[in-house]
């Protein structure tokens, strides 16, 4: 269990994310996304809540699954339109010092050579502050634009963002040595040849020699955040994640979770404690329990529901348009987010979705549980699941931007730290050393040390 709860920002650069419709209250900034200032504004704001990271999910093609076509996700800016995450770090790390950032990337659209650079070049930039989101890509929209004529399945996913880790890892931890940069002004040599190598990889979807074209940054490879939920994906995050993002909306399912990763990451010789678990929440905190009720019914009024099902579509693969409302969801292997289906199906044996349900419980932060109330009611709630469900903090999904994001630091947060339950920074430390309480370097028993 980690020294104290740590919170992520789990956010999108983008109008909409996970709650569709929220932009439309007369509060909410989010429309503001383009500018630079309002991410700076997030950052000040989330340091001085204590937060650990933000934490941006990114999407790649349009959601065109509901109903068959993308009328609805652009007429109400589902996740589109959205701006890469990557390049908002550097302003966001120019005006903090112990923010973390988890930029998501897909190892489908993307090369592992030229991903590695990137997150070298973020990872000197903010002095060891940067996270690798994993994401294999879900919308078979994506596909025709990044040059394949079909989404891949995804088994050929996982295979692919296999070898595409083994590659960055060797290019992050292999190619350059500790002491490869001399930067010797007398003898005028920079960096020995020596010490710095090829990898050689040859494999099925990758040839890549190198060596790595960045020297050495303070945690070499970035933390590594994954949330996959299929057999696969689990194997995959076993094997890879050192953050692993829950989205099951209920103990039961969280605690499954938990406990079959660490189990899957114990077979592969890995210490099971080297993971840190992250279920979604979404706060909804006032001064009074009337007031936090007040705001929840607010934040209802807002839901769009055809939205929500358009961004469902997405996740699940499946057009929500054709199915009565009433209809349960019947629980199948989808070939886009098995989490956002077995929280629906599996993370609690004892409750059925039907469509309508399922939209309506989604609207505000999709698979996550609302949590309404006081500071001290919220406290309650994220002790009980820190102390006894023993996860390692939340991301916190945002309904109101930034309302949600100045009540979590203004009302919740001094709550958390009046009961000594939040974990504060140390300063200099990198995001691996804060989340991990490690050093700055990838565990000796994660498989790319091994
Ligand atoms: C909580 C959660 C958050 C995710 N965030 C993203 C994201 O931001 N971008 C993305 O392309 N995929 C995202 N995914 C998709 C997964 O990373 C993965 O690629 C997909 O779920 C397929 O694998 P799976 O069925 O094993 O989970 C997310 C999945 C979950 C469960």
């Amino acid at each position: 269990m980690s020294d104290g709860i740590h919170l992520n920002l789990f956010t999108m650069n983008s109008v909409e994310h996970v709650s569709p419709g929220s932009w439309t209250h007369p509060a909410d900034r989010s429309a503001e996304y383009r500018d630079r200032e309002y991410w700076t504004d997030v950052a000040r704001t989330a340091e001085r809540g204590g937060f650990a990271a933000v934490f941006f999910a990114d999407v790649r093609g349009i959601y065109d699954v509901y109903g068959g076509d993308r009328e609805t996700a652009i007429e109400h800016a589902v996740q589109t339109p959205s701006n890469d995450p990557g390049y908002l770090v550097p302003a966001m790390a120019e005006v903090t010092d112990s923010l973390g950032f988890a930029v998501t990337k897909s190892t489908t659209y993307t090369h592992p050579y030229q991903l590695a650079r990137e997150f070298s070049t973020l990872d000197h930039l903010t002095d060891g502050r940067v996270a690798f989101n994993v994401v294999t890509s879900y919308l078979e929209s994506a596909a025709a634009n990044l040059g394949l004529d079909e989404r891949m399945d995804k088994e050929t996913r996982y295979d692919r963002a296999d070898e595409f880790m083994d590659v960055c890892y060797a290019l992050w931890e292999d190619s350059w040595d500790d002491d490869a940069v001399v930067r010797d002004r007398e003898s005028g040599v920079f960096s020995d040849p020596a010490k710095v190598h090829e990898i050689d990889h040859e494999g099925e979807f990758f040839d890549v020699p190198g060596p790595h074209g960045c020297e050495p940054s303070p945690q070499r490879s970035p933390v590594i955040f994954q949330a996959g939920s299929s057999d696969r994906g689990r194997d995959f995050a076993a094997a890879n994640a050192e953050a692993v993002f829950c989205s099951q909306p209920t103990e039961h399912g969280v605690r499954e979770y938990m406990e079959d990763l660490r189990e899957r990451a114990a077979d592969l010789g890995r210490d099971p404690d080297d993971l840190a678990f992250f279920p979604g929440v979404v706060p909804v905190v006032a001064e009074t329990e009337e007031a936090a009720e007040a705001k929840y019914e607010r934040l209802l009024e807002t839901v769009d529901v055809e939205a929500t099902l358009a961004l469902l579509s997405g996740f699940l693969d499946m057009d929500l348009s054709e199915l009565d409302p009433d209809q349960r969801i019947e629980h199948i292997e989808t070939d886009a987010i098995q989490g956002t289906m077995n929280a629906f199906t599996k993370s609690d044996p004892d409750r059925e979705w039907t469509v309508r349900e399922v939209a309506q419980f989604s609207g505000l932060g999709t698979t996550s549980p609302v949590v309404v109330g006081t500071p001290e009611q919220v406290a309650d709630e994220l002790q009980y699941w820190y102390e006894e469900v023993g996860v390692d903090g939340f991301n916190v999904k945002e309904v109101l931007r930034t309302g949600s994001l100045d009540d979590v630091v203004d009302l919740l947060v001094p709550e958390l730290r009046a009961r000594d339950l939040l974990a504060e920074p140390t300063p200099g430390e990198t995001l691996r050393g804060r989340l991990l309480g490690d050093g700055p370097r990838l565990a000796p028993s994660h498989p790319a040390r091994q």
